[in-house]
Formats: C-alpha cells, structure tokens, sequence
C-alpha cells in the first residue's frame, strides 16, 4: 500500500497527519478481518486502569505484563495465601481479598475507578460452582462501580460451543461448563460492555515458535492455544471496538492439542 502523495512530499510530516493516515489503514485493515482478531491487530497508546481477578494466576499473570508492557496501570486482586511469585518485582498495585467473598469484591472495586476488569480465575481449591459465584460478585460490583469494559475468560465446552467439545469428555466435565455457563450469563446480562475470551486447551508456546493465537467468532472452534498468545489479544482487546460485546474462541493453529 502505497502512502498518500499530500503525506510523502516532506520529510517533516505533521503528527497529525500520519495519525489521520494510519487511523484510515486500520480502518480499511479491519474491514478485511471482520471476524478474527490476528497477531497484528494494534492497540491503542491511551493507558488504561485495569484489575486483573486471577492476576497471580498462570494466564493472569502474563495478563498483567501483557498490560504492563502497554502501559497501562495494573492492579491485582488476590488473596492474602496467594503465591506472589510471578509477579514479583512488576509495578502493580495488589488489592487483597476472596472472590467467593462478595464485600471483598465491592472494596477493591470501590477502591479506585477501574476502566477495566479482566477475570482470569481459576477455580483452584473450590467446587465448580466457583466460576458462576465469582462472575456473580464481579459483575454485581463492577456494574455498581460504573467499570467500562469486563473481559471474562471462559471455556469451549459451555452453551452452544458444546458441539465442538469432544463427546467422550464432555460428561465429567459438564458441571464445570453448567457454572461456566452462568457466568459467561451474567456477565452478558451485567450491562456492562464484555468480551467473553473462551479457551479449549491452554498449552505452552513452543520454544522458538511465533505465537499465532487469534481469535474467532465461529463456536465450533477446537484447538488449544498458549496462555501468552491469551494474554496478548486480552489487552488488545481493551481498546478494540471489534471485541465489543462479543464472544470468541482463541485458537494457535500452530500448536497441537494432543
Ligand atoms: N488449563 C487449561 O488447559 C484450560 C483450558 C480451558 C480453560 N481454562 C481456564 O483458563 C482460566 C485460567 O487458567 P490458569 O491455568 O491460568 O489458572 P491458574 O493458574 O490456576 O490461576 C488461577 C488464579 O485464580 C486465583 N484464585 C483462585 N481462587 C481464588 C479465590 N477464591 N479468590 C481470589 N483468587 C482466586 C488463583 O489464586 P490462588 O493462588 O489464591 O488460588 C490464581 O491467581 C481458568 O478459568 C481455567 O478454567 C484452562
């Protein structure tokens, strides 16, 4: 694509401009990917103050240097047992508190103006009805607290990506997506703008390898993905309108499942 002639005369282009020029490549760069999310969709330069729930956890943690990385201003809800470990030494903010604890929730929610909440739980010691009481408090709280944007990760598995879960696994893990259902349910019905971020099968990236992780729209989608390719579509997604109110499987055709 060849730079407009009113941009290429002088070398000293008014900042402006090539802003205008380049909102108009990734205007017409967007029309041609309606439905996915690739590796080298931008995101915007203006931070953004985000909490990251599950933020000391594997995906949540690369989650917030994914952020960091970005700029953005990060805070972390975890519990005071929690393992600190992959955080250690980044410049976040760390709230205290138990998501199965409704006013813990309501404090750190209360505790500055988050733009943007990302749940990145997993359920470790609970039962499976973790998934549905956490997303219950998160929603409750952040709706409360005028949060502009929840970006939930979720499962393939749950409501009508079932038919792409493999049939032979489905019935043990069918109570899981029952409570990951209600969650992916409330946050919907929360008000609040939402991107529902599913995953089948969170693998590393291989060493050497580049990470292709995109995601798509269509529910049949089965594959596994890295948790780092995860993260970085988490935070392109907080400033991409395309990721409004809308669900998404995240898949690395690069990496095998098996
Ligand atoms: N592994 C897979 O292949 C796979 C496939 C599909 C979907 N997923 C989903 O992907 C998501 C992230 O997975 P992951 O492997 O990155 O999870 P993870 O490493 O187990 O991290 C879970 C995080 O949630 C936090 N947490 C748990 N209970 C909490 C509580 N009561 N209050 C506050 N924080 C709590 C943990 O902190 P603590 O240290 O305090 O417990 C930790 O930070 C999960 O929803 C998982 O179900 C995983």
């Amino acid at each position: 694509m060849s730079i407009p002639a009113k941009f290429r005369k002088t070398s000293a282009v008014h900042p402006t401009a090539l802003r205008r020029w380049a909102a108009s490549i990734l205007i017409m760069l967007s029309a041609l990917v309606p439905a996915s999310l690739v590796a080298a969709t931008p995101s915007s330069s203006s931070p953004v103050s985000v909490l990251v729930f599950g933020g000391s956890g594997q995906l949540g943690s690369l989650v917030v240097r994914a952020a960091l990385a970005e700029g953005h201003k990060v805070s972390v809800f975890a519990r005071e047992s929690s393992n600190m470990q992959r955080l250690q030494g980044l410049p976040v903010t760390v709230i205290r508190g138990d998501v199965r604890e409704a006013t813990d929730v309501e404090r750190a929610l209360k505790s500055q103006s988050f733009d943007i909440v990302v749940d990145a739980l997993g359920r470790s010691e609970s039962g499976v009805e973790f998934y549905e009481q956490a997303a219950r408090h998160i929603t409750r709280a952040a709706a409360a607290t005028g949060v502009k944007h929840l970006i939930h990760h979720g499962s393939v598995g749950v409501a009508e990506s079932r038919a792409a879960y493999p049939p032979n696994r489905f019935p043990e893990r069918s109570p899981l997506f029952v409570s990951k259902g209600a969650a992916e349910k409330l946050v919907r019905d929360s008000g609040i703008t939402y991107t529902i971020i599913r995953n089948a099968v969170l693998r590393p990236l291989p060493a050497g390898q580049e990470d292709r992780a995109q995601l798509l729209e269509d529910p049949l989608t089965f594959g596994a993905v890295s948790r780092e390719g995860v993260a970085r579509l988490t935070v392109q997604c907080f400033r991409d309108p395309r990721c409004t109110n809308r669900t998404f499987h995240a898949i690395d055709a690069g990496i095998q499942y098996q």
